[in-house]
């Protein structure tokens, strides 16, 4: 018997107004990047999710001194003695998040040598880390793959590079970044991905001393300096959280707003949302002044009545339409009439979740075809990889079983779109990027609880 499971009544708007913090997936790599500093750093609006306590585990043991800062939701991170954590000790945060492998570039900047347990993460592929370790040893690292993990070291310090990746991976242009801005001489990555998390992380590591320049056609030029000193930075806001919500809001055809979701880095999203039937409204923020308590940003999302339009979209790197926005939209789209069609261009096996929107009574076909758009990576290689769903169709409840934390989420909307009580089991994986997530169901009228 588990407790990991939410029952959840569905057939009920949900209606009111939650805020999201900081990007998850800018968050943690700001973290990391408080190694690469000789004095503290300041991080604001840090959300309460289980990656954010990896990385502060891993900080932690090499030395880097972690406080909660006066403000909610701040951190205050020391790297005044960074030092080395043993294999064992790191090993205990194995499997658990895919940002350790972030940290080969500032540890082998600070110590020399690093070691890197083996990754975690969400199953949706093989995620390799061929373009890392390639990136790396270009840099002058020798990378030593065991089987407790990658040891890692730099004799003969690391070096700017000039370096091309395959396919603009976010995570690989990250490393790539975390490692050029101390290494002596220039580097440009070519093909780079630039994904407004990515800038904000250039906008940190640019606050910390480094210079970084981002040309157009994706080529990222950074001369190395010697050394970097601490940051205060207000990360951007969630906007996979942000459009999770939004796309909630209109699968129960209700009505969310999501402060501090920020239209610019949404736009994309919004377009697919608007011509989906949803409605939406932006609230600019206004700083308080006198006779005027200010606003706060943010967006107002609704189902405006009536039916949905069935849409074809295809993920892709930004600016395109984010993979992680696409299992919690197409729960909406069961709501569509007529035939939509999903292209995933970015991962090979993301569509596995919509067996159990099938099992809700969706009607979701998957296909290994580039349908819809234009040939992928993944149109010849067997996976299924696109989708056509015919709407609409009335959902009905199921006991479902969360895969990992996106199609976690989309399980959870449909449950809440669904008529009738359905289990949802392995809820506890949404808390690794959704803060507080129980509580902001509960905040926007949702019947939910644990049994
Ligand atoms: C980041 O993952 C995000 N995670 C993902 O969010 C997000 O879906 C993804 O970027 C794309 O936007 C974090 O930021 C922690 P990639 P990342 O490297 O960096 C292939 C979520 O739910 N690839 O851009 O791991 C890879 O297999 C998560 O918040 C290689 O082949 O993604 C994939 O097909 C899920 N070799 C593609 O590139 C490599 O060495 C894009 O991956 C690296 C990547």
């Amino acid at each position: 018997m588990t407790d990991d499971v939410l029952v959840v009544h569905g057939g009920t708007p949900l209606e009111g107004r939650i805020r999201v913090r900081g990007a998850k997936n800018l968050v943690s790599k700001a973290m990391v990047a408080a190694l690469l500093g000789d004095s503290p750093s300041r991080l604001f609006d840090v959300p309460k999710i289980r990656d954010v306590e990896v990385v502060r585990g891993l900080l932690g043991l090499h030395g880097v001194k972690v406080t909660d800062g006066a403000e909610d939701g701040e951190l205050v991170f020391d790297p005044a003695n960074v030092e080395s954590a043993s294999t064992d000790q790191i090993n205990v945060h194995a499997g658990s998040s895919r940002i350790p492998i972030l940290f080969c570039g500032p540890l082998l900047h600070r110590l020399g040598h690093a070691f890197i347990p083996d990754l975690g993460g969400c199953h949706i592929g093989p995620r390799p880390i061929d373009f890392h370790l390639q990136a790396l040893r270009e840099f002058g690292a020798t990378v030593d793959k065991r089987p407790e993990g990658l040891h890692l070291s730099a004799p003969n310090g690391l070096h700017g590079t000039k370096f091309a990746l395959p396919y603009p991976s976010v995570g690989a242009t990250e490393q790539v970044l975390l490692t050029a801005v101390m290494a002596e001489g220039v580097t440009e990555l070519r093909n780079a991905a630039v994904e407004p998390e990515i800038i904000d992380l250039i906008c940190i590591l640019q606050k910390m001393g480094a210079i970084i320049k981002v040309h157009t056609d994706r080529v990222i030029e950074i001369q190395g300096v010697p050394k970097l000193h601490g940051y205060t930075h207000r990360p951007i806001p969630d906007r996979i959280e942000a459009a999770s919500w939004a796309a909630a809001a209109l699968a129960t055809r209700g009505h969310v707003e999501v402060l501090g979701a920020q239209q610019a880095d949404m736009m994309t999203f919004l377009n697919v949302f608007r011509s989906v039937g949803g409605e939406y409204e932006v609230t600019d923020a206004r700083a308080p002044k006198l006779g005027d308590p200010g606003q706060e940003g943010g967006i107002r999302f609704w189902h405006p009545g009536g039916e949905l339009n069935a849409v074809a979209l295809e993920t892709d790197v930004h600016p395109g339409f984010m993979t992680d926005w696409q299992q919690p939209l197409v729960v909406a789209l069961t709501q569509a009439r007529g035939l939509s069609i999903v292209h995933e261009t970015v991962y090979e096996q993301r569509l596995g979740y919509t067996e159990a929107l099938n099992s809700m009574g969706a009607n979701i076909q998957v296909y290994r075809d580039c349908l819809g758009g234009t040939p992928c990576r993944f149109g010849r290689r067997n996976f299924k990889h696109s989708a056509v769903i015919a709407g609409p169709s009335k959902l009905h409840a199921a006991d479902l079983v969360i895969p990992d934390l996106r199609a976690g989420f989309s399980h959870l909307i449909a449950a809440l779109a669904a008529e009738g009580t359905s289990r949802v089991y392995g809820v506890d994986l949404i808390n690794r990027g959704y803060e507080d997530f129980e509580a902001k169901l509960a905040d926007l009228g949702a019947h939910a609880e644990r049994p």
